[in-house]
């Protein structure tokens, strides 16, 4: 294989992201798109340079040859794209959630196994040089022991796509995201959670027209890493305003790190110098990463046969934790988590 033939679902506001990244990319080709607005399907192949359009999966998936689905559609479309492809022997990388609920994601991880194909799920987070700095510094023991971590990302929320505030979507699955990959990918798997959540904003103005909301919008989920080390998730769609040049903290027993930008568009590392007791910045250029590389990276390591540093497994297991905190903040109580991955990297 000398380039990965990607075919995409969902042509909305993400799509216009990855498919001009996808374009520039030497290891991919985008041969097919797909969404059930078939206009929306077929400006996107014409904007793009996309030689074929469709308005089904199960169309473009008879009508198209790809190695590697993209799925870019709605939340609550995911797992049931992600299971046609898988079933017909293709290669997934989905954004993020993989699936709504943790035994449909199970499903397709095991799916994926059996058909002997590959299943990613964005956020793709731990690809960020920053990521990888600071697993160095935490996993070296620069900071000591790292016991407690903090991180938030909320805003206003979504304008557009009534499913962000459907069952199936809430600022957890679509923002609290990216600080669950961060914090279990450097600090470990999660044993147990525990979260408050809840509706704050009951109507919302979508596309032009008011919607009564059905999912959350203001969660606090509290991770146990195990072994005393505890993590907290701040998100919501009810932030106007937040300081987004240092949103994810770690602090250890003989020092302490900033992620300065959000996970998702790091901007550089801060760590406190116990010598001068200042905080110096470091690894403050992203390189290649952006948030919207995960499927040209994937598609990079098909072609190198490298495996991705990205797994199925890290994916479903923060899938886990989202749905785990969504039942311990309905009835109050602790909830085990059972899955778990390998940490992306062996620690220095
Ligand atoms: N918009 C962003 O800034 C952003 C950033 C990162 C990740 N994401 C993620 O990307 C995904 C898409 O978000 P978006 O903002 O682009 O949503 P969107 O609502 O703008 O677009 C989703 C598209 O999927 C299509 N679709 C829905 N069901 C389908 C099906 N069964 N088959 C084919 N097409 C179908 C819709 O018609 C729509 O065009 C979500 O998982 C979201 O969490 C979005």
């Amino acid at each position: 294989m000398e380039r990965v033939r990607i075919g995409l679902a969902g042509c909305g506001s993400v799509s216009r992201s990855y498919l001009p990244h996808l374009a520039a990319s030497e290891y991919a080709d985008v041969v097919a798109v797909c969404d059930v607005d078939m206009s929306r399907a077929e400006q996107s192949a014409q904007q793009h340079g996309v030689p074929a359009a469709f308005d089904d999966m199960a169309r473009m998936l008879d009508g198209a040859e790809f190695d590697l689905f993209l799925n870019t559609t709605a939340m609550p479309a995911h797992c049931e794209l992600n299971r046609l492809a898988l079933t017909a022997g293709r290669h997934v990388y989905c954004e993020k959630p993989i699936a709504t609920s943790y035994e449909d994601g199970r499903a397709l991880v095991e799916l994926a196994q059996t058909q002997g194909v590959k299943l990613w799920g964005a956020p793709n987070v731990v690809l960020s040089p920053q990521f990888a700095y600071l697993r160095d510094l935490i996993h070296g023991g620069a900071l000591g022991r790292v016991y407690a971590a903090h991180a938030s990302y909320g805003h206003a929320g979504p304008t557009w796509g009534p499913w962000f505030y459907g069952k199936e979507g809430g600022s957890l699955f679509d923002l609290g995201v990216y600080n669950v990959t961060t914090l279990t990918g450097l600090l470990g798997p999660a044993q147990a959670v525990v979260a408050l959540s809840g509706t704050a904003v009951p109507e919302r103005e979508v596309d032009g027209a008011m919607l009564r909301a059905e999912a959350d919008d203001n969660t606090m989920l509290l991770i146990d890493h195990g072994d005393a080390v505890f993590s907290h998730v701040q998100t919501g769609f009810v932030y106007r305003a937040q300081r987004g040049d240092r949103s994810v903290e770690f602090i250890g027993t003989e020092g302490a790190a900033n992620l300065l930008g959000y996970d998702w568009g790091p901007t550089g590392v801060e760590v406190w110098d116990a010598a001068s007791g200042a905080w110096n910045t470091h690894c403050e250029d992203a390189r290649d990463y952006c948030w919207q590389s995960g499927a040209a990276y994937v598609a990079e390591c098909l072609i190198k046969g490298i495996e991705p540093m990205m797994t199925g497994a890290h994916a479903l297991h923060v899938l886990e934790v989202m749905t785990a905190a969504k039942a311990s903040a309905a009835d109050g109580a602790r909830m085990s988590v059972e899955s778990t991955f390998d940490l992306t990297a062996p620690p220095v």
